[in-house]
């Protein structure tokens, strides 16, 4: 049998994968994002005795939590035969992304603190990230975001993740519906910094038109790093033969987030735009990672950190926790290292940035090409 260079090299190789982000040591850079497969302390003791380098739990908050009266999450399949998108099933089919229209976390903080405890306890090499989140716009709102803060710190947890947007809430100061604000973002920050001095990441929807403003204000208002993509906010499909949604609860549908493969290069492009406007800052790459091939894209374009979900959920048989899915990602990215005489991802990190041009600088067929403007003479 012939093994990949990862595999014939050992604990040299592994020690390639180790990345340093935030200041925070990861035994690799692939991280369960905050979702299902991180939203109990089964499941992260499961995903982490599989390898994965850290997880972002689901959302905690302080606020009353009830999902809708059924299915919070689908998945969607196309076919190359006949490639209409569609949850329902079908032969030869591949995965398209993931909808859902699920809220934060229903267990509540002081359900989770012991959990969390005993994660950390169990895997003190893992990085344990607590995703937060409280409303804004009052005293109050802020204790909250403190007292979300400083209890997962206490017990152990070696990161925040403020989640800023959630893509699916009706309450006005919460989720996506604050990423435009940059005075909340900073007066988020500010509550937050005060009480703990840990790592306190951002994670931002990538549904406004002004992500890098958000984004230079969370940095400038202390965050280690901006966490992106949340889902996209989208719709689910209409059954033209029932009329049904694919997904509905008495016949109606709201607002949820889409993620998976069909988000990869829109993603891409918002990680893209921070990266380049602050090119010294860290960025933790989410949206569409499926193996190898997408989590490299992220990095080239700065990301020092993957977070996946929905291929996580996916995978059949590891309960939700991509069991083989970081086996694989961690053999082919030991392997691309090898194979090109990296020592880490710090290696190719960034590569793409200065490829990222206004489209006039794209050369064209004559040199009268003015961006759309007549030359003047
Ligand atoms: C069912 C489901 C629940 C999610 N819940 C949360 C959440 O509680 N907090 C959060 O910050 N992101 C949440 N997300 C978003 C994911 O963390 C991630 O940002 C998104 O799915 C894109 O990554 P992917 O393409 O790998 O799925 C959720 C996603 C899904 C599919």
């Amino acid at each position: 049998m012939i093994l990949p260079n990862s595999q014939k090299n050992g604990n040299a190789t592994l020690d390639k994968l180790k990345t340093t982000f935030t200041g925070l040591e990861f035994v690799n850079p692939f991280i369960l994002a905050s979702a299902p497969p991180t939203e109990n302390k089964r499941k992260i003791l499961k995903a982490f005795e599989a390898g994965w380098g850290g997880v972002v739990t689901k959302t905690i908050g302080l606020h009353p939590v009830e999902n809708v009266a059924g299915p919070k999450t689908i998945y969607q399949r196309t076919s190359e035969q006949k490639p209409y998108v569609s949850r329902n099933k079908r032969p030869e089919t591949m995965s398209h992304s993931s909808w859902n229209w699920e809220l934060i976390s229903d267990q509540v903080l002081d359900q989770w603190l012991p959990d969390l405890k005993e994660i950390k306890e169990t895997y003190p090499d893992r990085m344990l990230i607590a995703s937060i989140m409280a409303g804004a716009g009052s005293e109050e709102e802020m204790k909250n975001w403190q007292k979300l803060a400083t209890s997962c710190v206490d017990v152990g947890c070696d990161a925040l993740e403020l989640n800023l947007s959630c893509p699916h809430m009706d309450r006005k100061d919460m989720g996506a519906n604050v990423a435009n604000d940059e005075d909340i973002i900073r007066q988020i920050l500010a509550a937050v910094l005060a009480v703990v001095d840990v790592p306190v990441w951002v994670k931002l929807t990538p549904s406004t038109s002004t992500l890098t403003d958000a984004a230079h204000a969370a940095y400038d208002a202390g965050a280690a790093a901006i966490s992106l993509c949340n889902t996209f906010p989208s719709l689910p499909l209409m059954d033209p033969e029932t009329l049904k949604f694919e997904v509905e609860v008495d016949g109606l549908v709201t607002s949820g987030g889409q993620g998976g493969l069909a988000i990869l290069n829109q993603a891409l492009q918002r990680v893209s735009d921070i990266s380049r406007a602050c090119p010294d800052k860290e960025i933790s790459g989410i949206g569409g990672i499926k193996g190898f091939r997408e989590a490299f894209n992220f990095i080239v374009h700065g990301a020092g950190n993957l977070q996946i979900c929905t291929a996580a959920m996916e995978e059949k048989g590891s309960g939700g926790v991509g069991v083989k899915l970081i086996q694989e990602l961690k053999e082919d990215l030991a392997d691309y290292l090898d194979r090109h005489g990296h020592e880490s991802i710090e290696a190719f990190r960034g590569i793409a940035r200065e490829r990222i041009v206004q489209p006039s600088q794209i050369r064209r067929k004559s040199d009268d090409y003015n961006g759309g403007y007549a030359k003047s003479a």
